[in-house]
Order: C-alpha cells, then sequence, then structure tokens
C-alpha cells in the first residue's frame, strides 16, 4: 500500500495542463460499443476507472488498443457477450453506463447492481425509468451477501421504440445511459429535465460522429431520432474541468500565481466566479486560465447543483480552501445526500467545520495541522492534497487509490508547481 505525503508547499507558481476529462471519456468509452467500425479517441486519461471501462468492453468481445499514450483504437464490430464481468462491474460505478448501449445493440444485458458507495446511495431508477419507457423489461435479482452471490440486472427488449422520458432529477448517468439506447431505437425518443453537463454535449457531439441524430444535448431537453446502424469515428475527449477546478483552487489556497493550461472557461464559470468572491485576480486566456491568489482569502458561500450551478465535484476542495477563508463559510449539498466525509478529515488538521444536514458551516482561519487522513473519495483526496500545501508539517494522506482513479500524473503535476508531494510507501 502507498500513501501520499504533502508539506506545507509555500506560493505554487508555473504551468499545468491538464488532461482529458474522466467522466466524459467513461461514458464515450461505453458507448463505442455501439458503433461497428474503428473507433479512435484521443486525450484519454491514464487513470485506473479508464482501465476498468476498456476492461469491461474487452470482456464483452470488443477490442480496444493503444495507439499512443492517449489514443486509443476500440473496435466493437464482434462482441461475444451481454454478460458483463462481475467483479469489473463491481469496481466502478460508472461500468452500469454499458447498460444502454448493450441494449442499443444487442438487445440484451446482464450488468452488476451498483451499490451505494461513500458519497450517498446512488440508485439507478431513473436509469431503469427511461429504458422502460424504451420497451425493455427487466428483472432485478439480489444474491445473497454471506455467500458471495452477486447481484444483478437482466434486461432484454425485441425492439428499443423511442418515447417521451421525463428524469425527476437531471441526472448525468442516466440522461447518458438514455441517449446512448435510443440512438438506435425505433422513432423519437425525448429526454425532458435531461442534464446538461458538458459531459452530456461530448458524449452527444462523438454520437453524432458515428452516425446518431441528436439535438439539444446541452439544454434540459434532448432529442433522438433513431437510426439503423453506427459506423467508426475520430473524437477527442474535452478537457477535465474538475481537474482544472482543483489547480485553480491550489492557487488560491497557497496564494500562488498559477496558469492551467487545455481549459474551456466557459465550463467553469461557477468556479471562476466564486474564486474571484474569495478574492483571486483571474484572466482568462485562449485556453488557459490564469489564477492568482491573494494574501488573505475572504469569506464565500457555495451551493451545489446540476450544470450550470456549482459543480458537486469541486465542493471538497472548495471547503479545503475554505478552511483558510475569513470568517464564516457556509457549504449546501444538493446533489448527493452524503458529501460531506472530507470534513471529519479537515477537522483532524484542525479545521473547525460543522455539519447539520445537507449544510456545513466553515469557520476560518484554522491553522492546520498535518497528520494521518484518509482519501474517503476521489475528490476528498484531491482536497487533502490541497489541505496538506498549507498545513504546518507532513500530511499523511492514505487510501490514495482513489485519488489515482480521476486525477491523472498528480504527483509530477503538483510537484512541477512547486508542491512538496511525493508517493511513499506505508
Ligand atoms: C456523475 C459523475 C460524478 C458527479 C455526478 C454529479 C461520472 C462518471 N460521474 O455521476 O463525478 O459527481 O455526475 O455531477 O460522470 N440519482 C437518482 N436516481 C438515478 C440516478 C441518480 O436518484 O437513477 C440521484 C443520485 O443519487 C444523486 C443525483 O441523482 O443524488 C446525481 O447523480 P447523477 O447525476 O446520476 O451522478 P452520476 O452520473 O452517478
Amino acid at each position: 500500500m502507498e500513501k501520499i505525503v504533502v508539506e506545507n508547499s509555500g506560493k505554487l507558481n508555473g504551468r499545468v495542463r491538464v488532461s482529458g476529462a474522466k467522466n466524459s471519456t467513461l461514458p464515450i468509452i461505453a458507448a463505442s460499443l455501439l458503433g461497428t467500425e474503428d473507433i479512435i479517441l484521443e486525450e484519454v486519461p491514464r487513470l485506473k476507472d479508464v482501465e476498468i471501462i476498456c476492461e469491461v468492453l474487452r470482456a464483452l468481445g470488443a477490442t480496444v488498443e493503444d495507439i499512443d499514450e492517449h489514443t486509443i483504437r476500440i473496435n466493437s464490430s464482434n462482441l461475444k457477450t451481454y454478460e458483463t464481468k462481475f467483479d469489473l462491474m463491481n469496481k466502478m460505478r460508472a461500468s452500469f453506463l454499458v447498460m444502454g448501449p448493450l441494449l442499443g445493440r444487442i438487445g440484451k444485458a446482464k450488468c452488476a447492481l451498483p451499490g451505494g458507495c461513500t458519497i450517498g446511495a446512488r440508485p439507478i431508477d431513473l436509469h431503469l425509468k427511461g429504458f422502460s419507457a424504451l420497451g425493455v423489461e427487466y428483472t432485478e435479482h439480489y444474491g445473497d451477501l454471506e455467500s458471495g452471490e452477486d447481484s444483478y440486472i437482466l434486461a432484454h427488449t425485441e425492439k428499443l421504440v423511442g418515447d417521451k422520458v421525463y428524469l425527476d432529477f437531471p441526472s448525468v448517468g442516466a440522461t447518458e445511459n438514455i441517449m446512448m439506447a435510443a440512438v438506435l431505437a425505433k422513432g423519437r425518443t425525448i429526454i425532458e429535465n435531461a442534464a446538461m453537463e458538458p459531459e452530456i454535449v461530448d458524449l452527444s457531439n462523438f454520437l453524432r460522429k458515428l452516425g446518431a441524430n441528436i439535438k439539444g444535448a446541452g439544454t434540459n431537453t434532448i432529442i433522438i431520432d433513431g437510426v439503423e446502424k453506427l459506423h467508426g469515428a475520430r473524437h477527442q475527449i474535452i478537457p477535465d474541468r474538475i481537474e482544472a477546478g482543483t489547480f485553480m483552487v491550489a492557487a488560491a489556497i497557497t496564494g500562488g500565481d498559477v496558469v492551467v493550461e487545455n481549459v474551456i472557461s466557459d465550463h467553469l464559470r461557477p468556479v471562476i466566479s466564486k474564486l474571484e468572491e474569495a478574492g483571486c485576480e483571474i484572466t482568462e486566456e485562449e485556453d488557459n486560465i490564469h489564477v492568482k491568489g491573494p494574501e488573505e482569502l475572504k469569506c464565500i458561500n457555495i451551493k451545489t447543483l446540476p450544470y450550470p450551478g456549482f459543480p458537486t465535484d469541486m465542493q471538497a476542495q472548495f471547503m479545503a480552501m475554505m478552511t483558510q477563508c475569513d470568517k464564516t463559510n457556509i457549504v449546501m449539498e444538493t446533489v448527493f445526500e452524503n458529501r460531506f466525509m472530507h470534513a471529519d478529515e479537515f477537522n483532524k488538521m484542525g479545521a473547525d467545520i460543522k455539519i447539520k444536514d445537507r449544510s456545513a458551516m466553515v469557520t476560518g482561519v484554522s491553522k492546520l495541522q498535518g497528520t494521518d487522513v484518509r482519501a474517503t473519495d476521489l475528490r476528498c483526496g484531491a482536497a487533502l492534497i490541497l489541505a496538506g500545501l498549507v498545513a504546518e508539517g507532513e500530511t499523511h494522506i492514505h487510501d490514495i487509490y482513489h485519488i489515482e482513479r480521476g486525477y491523472e500524473d498528480v504527483i509530477k503535476k503538483f510537484s512541477g508547481l512547486g508542491a512538496k508531494i511525493k508517493r511513499v510507501e506505508e
């Protein structure tokens, strides 16, 4: 087992290049099951989660090969099964995104039921509601946990037929899964109250290159007219707005001066605006964002919301920063019901954070002290690195596999900005 050790690093300075977006890559690789010719994907980040989804595809019969460090070739012309491997599915919730493509392509799918995770129950009722509307019948099988039996969903359809689907909540995963099933359905599917995240637009752009007929991605109504067949395409994944936001907060919390390269500023409006409120000076350049942190951070409030609101995936990193903001800062988490696990870890470092229901009150400025902490999930891990940069002494972050699920070359990128950070054996 390895851990990450971070020391107080002073002001971070320099340039850092953001990788392709994990949350675009995963659904786009899943959607590659729909095409029957070669698909080339560029700017694919080298991450554990990406490896897992590639393995899921291989186990279904697709070929997935590396062309170079960030480019892969996928060919799904000969799928050999509709049954996904339980041990792979179980490793990552997003594996459930192969269900829509399998139903579209072969009308059948067997997928492990994704369990809850530390940030909340994360049900899949909206995915299933959408599939049902398109004519899918499914049964849920609950294995006996004690004897290690798998729990899974078995779904099939004679022919997918488009229909109207209203999502009670604009779920990112449900919108993606339903879109991927609908592209090969007969007739028109309309997804209402759809998620509007940039990753949905990226998936739609990719599917359109394969030959799909989709309109409205990026708005709350997506219209999909089914086509007979999808072919191949070449596609470049968009930059990771959450990785970009994390480095922007690194500049802010250390009072540093960082140019974050390979960003689409429009995807980061709420993050830019909240960092400016906290006192940062931000300049948007063509593909870069330049952030200068202030000597003293001002207090701010944030409320997480579906896009274009403030992203829940930036909440932990902002909470780390708020421990260094003046006076009282309030965080409201409205997307996931249990996404405050990181608060306990910050409190171990000397922060003053109180949780009540879905709100957290963060009182600054705290003198953080390095200690042993645990990355309870991916974004918590990133936020602990940020806290470690300004804490006295050494911060030892355990369970770092979470961080490697979502941040490519995290040690190299932070070190490049002058951070004192290393990975060591436990
Ligand atoms: C995706 C992102 C994740 C991000 C989240 C919200 C990927 C691989 N992951 O996750 O990083 O934090 O969007 O921006 O893209 N819900 C239901 N029923 C459903 C589906 C979801 O009630 O069928 C609820 C969830 O419990 C949660 C909320 O909807 O409270 C948002 O979940 P969702 O948008 O689906 O997130 P994911 O797609 O899992």
